[in-house]
């Protein structure tokens, strides 16, 4: 099963990946995580990519296909993938188009969590993630058990930097501009399945799962 999450920030795709992953036994391949992970490591890649994720400007395209075809090659991909982030832009769907052509591989389903702007706003505005094994909260309707600690790792949880009001004003803005064209991209391949993604989380995941028979 290969399936792309696709929506505006804070629309429950990182939610929803941590669920299917297990669920499917295939991998939650997110370019953000990649990102923040590179950024933490201090790598070239990282340091190149901290400044545009923390205005909520997309990375270049050319540093993030170098790094997906990498990660798309690697032999645990075989079975399928949920891709979480990626793509971003019709040159990034374009270029995974030819990717996977060359993979002898093809997308089985793109799933489009719809959620209100204003529901949005709300979310980022209280997401709490923990950097160590990715698990997401949200501080009002989510919290971790212990106040600070993510449930599953007993790590730190921070809010993310691009969490900050003015930063997500922005990644809104590009998600608009740059991102929205892949919805009638992915339309005219016959890929598209629309869901709602205001219905909380175990709700979504059922739509989700009866979409892609799992
Ligand atoms: P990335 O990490 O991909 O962020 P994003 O797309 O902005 O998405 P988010 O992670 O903010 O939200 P999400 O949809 O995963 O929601 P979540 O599940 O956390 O990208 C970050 C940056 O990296 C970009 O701005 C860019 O700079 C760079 N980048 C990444 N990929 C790139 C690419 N391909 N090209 C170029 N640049 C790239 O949920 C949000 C909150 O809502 C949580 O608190 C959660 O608990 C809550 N929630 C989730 N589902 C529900 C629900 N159903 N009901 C109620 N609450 C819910």
């Amino acid at each position: 099963m290969r399936v792309v999450l696709f929506g505006p920030p804070g629309a429950g795709k990182g939610t929803q990946a941590g669920v299917l992953k297990e669920k499917l036994g295939i991998p939650h391949i997110s370019t953000g995580d990649m990102l923040r992970e590179a950024v933490r490591e201090g790598t070239p890649l990282g340091q190149e990519a901290q400044g545009y994720m923390n205005r909520g400007e997309l990375v270049p395209d050319e540093l993030i296909l170098r790094m997906m075809e990498e990660r798309l090659r690697r032999p645990d991909t075989e079975r399928g993938f949920i891709l979480d982030g990626f793509p971003r832009t019709v040159a990034q769907a374009e270029a995974l188009d030819a990717l996977l052509d060359r993979l002898n591989m093809r997308l089985d389903a793109v799933i489009d969590l719809q959620v209100p702007e204003e529901e949005l706003v709300r979310r980022l505005s209280g997401r709490l993630v923990c950097p160590g094994c990715q698990a997401i909260y949200q501080a009002q309707s989510r919290p971790p058990r212990v106040a600070g600690k993510c449930d599953a790792c007993g790590g730190e949880v921070i809010t993310r930097p691009d969490d900050r009001p003015e930063a997500v004003r922005n990644r809104l803005v590009v998600y608009a501009r740059q991102t929205e064209p892949l919805i009638e991209y992915y339309r005219k391949q016959g890929l598209l399945h629309s869901v709602d993604g205001t219905i909380g989380p175990e709700r979504v995941c059922e739509q989700i799962a009866k979409i892609i028979g799992a």
